[in-house]
């Protein structure tokens, strides 16, 4: 690594510094050959070749889908996709980020698309019943969910299991960018949640009533206390708070597995 760049990184704490004695490793950005500290991600591989983001990074923890990546070996056939700031560089990596995938993304009213969820998924996204079946959005998909098998169950109509099994998806459009079909499997899962939240299950008591509380005022005594509080008060209270219980641990929740619901 550069010297001045070694300064430059240092002086603003950037993390692509890599740890004493970190060996560098030959890898490929956007046609170009560079050498970069062998533990990074792709993401801080990226930033320590001298890149700066302006697209295509978000998060940096694997949630917001803002860094999908295809990558290959040299001398190997395989076109491999990962979240860059969740894989690992590896020694002779081709990579191609995604700043943006221009999926179909139809617009709707979900008020008054409540009549036949079913007819209305089919009316916006005529495509997913056109899957063949291939699988190939399962293998690529980097949160591991079973995206083919969320387009099956959207076929057959069974929006809550569809809906449950796309939960997980953080919209990084990986699945879409493969399909041989031309499915855009996340925006049409998303449409598929967002009518199943609004028209399918069943409405939630306890928010119902949280509402009215709010709208009662039974919180603003509550509120002015909290903005007049200094922040150290504020980060103690946060600290001290009553936590809500974990859903998953206690087996109330299960995303994944629609057959416990
Ligand atoms: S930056 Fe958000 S998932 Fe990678």
């Amino acid at each position: 690594m550069a010297d001045d760049k070694k300064i430059k990184h240092l002086a603003t704490g950037d993390k692509t510094i890599p740890p004493d004695g970190a060996k560098e490793i030959p890898i490929y950005i956007m046609g170009r050959d560079y050498m970069v500290a062998e533990t990074l991600t792709i993401m801080k591989a990226v930033e320590y070749a001298g890149y700066s983001y302006v697209r295509g990074c978000g998060c940096r923890g694997g949630i917001c889908g803002a860094c999908g990546t295809f990558y290959r070996f040299i001398g190997d056939y395989r076109l491999r996709s990962g979240l860059a700031c969740q894989t690992v560089a590896e020694p002779n990596m081709v990579i191609m980020q995604l700043p943006f995938f221009p999926a179909n993304r139809p617009s709707y009213e979900l008020d008054t698309a409540s009549g036949n969820p079913h007819e209305e998924l089919r009316r916006l996204y005529p495509e997913v019943f056109k899957c063949v079946g291939c699988g190939t959005c399962t293998r690529t998909c980097p949160m591991d969910i079973d995206v083919m098998d969320y387009i099956a169950l959207m076929k057959r109509g069974d929006l809550k299991g569809a809906a449950y099994k796309s939960f997980d998806c953080v919209m990084c459009g990986l699945c879409a960018a493969r399909c041989p079909a031309q499915i855009t499997q996340f925006t049409a899962a998303m449409f598929v949640r967002r009518i199943y939240g609004k028209h399918i299950q069943p409405a939630a008591t306890h928010l119902k009533k949280r509402v009215e509380e709010v709208k009662s005022g039974k919180y603003e005594k509550m509120l002015k206390e909290l903005t007049a509080m200094s922040l150290v008060d504020v980060k103690k209270l946060y600290v001290e708070r009553e936590r809500e219980p974990d859903l998953c641990e206690s087996g109330k929740w299960m995303p994944k597995d629609t057959t416990k619901l």
